[in-house]
């Protein structure tokens, strides 16, 4: 009799024990590939509080409501903490004109929860989702337009910023990403204005962020920008520089011939 070392049922064991590893396998890189959801769950909550009653309650309060040293954040949302920390404004290390963007000094988990707990003392302006940050329908002409007549009297008609009064300023756009745009747009930092998506609805904001991508995008071509001011900057250009150069050049010819 021949020896049958396998018994009929290992084909199906062989077969069982490879499809569970491979299931597993899978289940185990689909969990480390699949996007990181925005999910406000209890825990993140207690963990934005627990961050918040460390690093920002001294200037905004124990439940957020304020305090002489900063404003109370309830019903700010979280897109004004996703932009305020985001962009390391926050936390104010103390008293001053304008809060300044730096590097962050929180992890995106830690801003997450810390908006997720504003967001829970009062209902505000949420972060923005990828959709609405999509601008490749958006109106460039309309995205100009709206920016010259609600943004450029304060950052410039260049985008680069400029100076308020009382030592303020507004910065320049041009490092800005789409959703910094729309967080500063929807929660008005300091000076800025609030434009709610009524007085400005969300795909006009959209070409308004598609107009400001453009304009990073664009390099000078022609030399030197001069702060892209028109006709009358490239006109003193030439007669301060040129002019200059000319009489330069005269006094010199003048020199050698004494
Ligand atoms: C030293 C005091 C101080 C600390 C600490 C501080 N803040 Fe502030 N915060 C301020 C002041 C002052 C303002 C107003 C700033 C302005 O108008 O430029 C402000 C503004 C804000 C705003 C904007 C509110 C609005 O109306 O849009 C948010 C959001 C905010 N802070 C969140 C935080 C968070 C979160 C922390 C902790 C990580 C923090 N702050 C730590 C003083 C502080
Ligand atoms: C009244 C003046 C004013 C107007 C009008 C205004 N802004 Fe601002 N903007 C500011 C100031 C001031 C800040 C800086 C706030 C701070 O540092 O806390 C700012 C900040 C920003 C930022 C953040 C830049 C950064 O460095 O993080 C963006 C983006 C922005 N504004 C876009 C806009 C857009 C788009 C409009 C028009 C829809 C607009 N602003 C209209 C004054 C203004």
């Amino acid at each position: 009799m021949a020896l049958s070392r396998r018994h009929p049922a290992a084909v199906f064991a062989v077969l069982a024990i490879a499809l569970g590893t491979t299931g597993a396998a899978y289940a185990a890189v689909s969990a480390s590939t699949a996007p990181k959801q925005v999910v406000k769950s209890a825990t993140q909550v207690e963990q934005g509080k627990s961050l918040f009653l460390e690093g920002c309650s001294s200037c905004h309060g124990l439940a957020a409501q304020g305090s002489s040293d900063g404003p109370s954040l309830i019903g700010v949302g979280s897109a004004a903490v996703d932009f305020q920390v985001g962009s390391g404004r926050m936390p104010l290390a103390g008293p001053a004109v304008q809060a300044v963007s730096k590097p962050s000094q929180y992890s995106e988990s830690e801003i997450a929860a810390l908006a997720a707990y504003v967001a829970s003392v009062g209902p505000g302006p949420a972060i923005p989702t990828q959709d609405m940050l999509k601008t490749d329908g958006a109106d460039l002409a309309l995205g100009g337009e709206l920016f010259r007549t609600n943004c450029s009297q304060c950052h410039s008609v260049s985008g680069k910023g400029g100076a308020l009064s009382e030592g303020r300023w507004a910065p320049n756009l041009m490092g800005a990403d789409g959703k910094e745009m729309y967080e500063a747009m929807v929660t008005g930092p300091q000076n800025m204005p609030i434009f709610s998506d009524k007085t400005i609805t969300v795909e006009e904001k959209q070409a308004i962020i598609r107009y400001l991508q453009e304009l990073q995008k664009q390099e000078s071509p022609g030399g030197a920008a001069l702060g892209r001011l028109g006709p009358v900057t490239e006109g003193l250009f030439l007669f301060i520089v040129g002019l200059g150069a000319l009489i330069v050049v005269a006094v010199w010819i003048g020199a050698k011939a004494k």
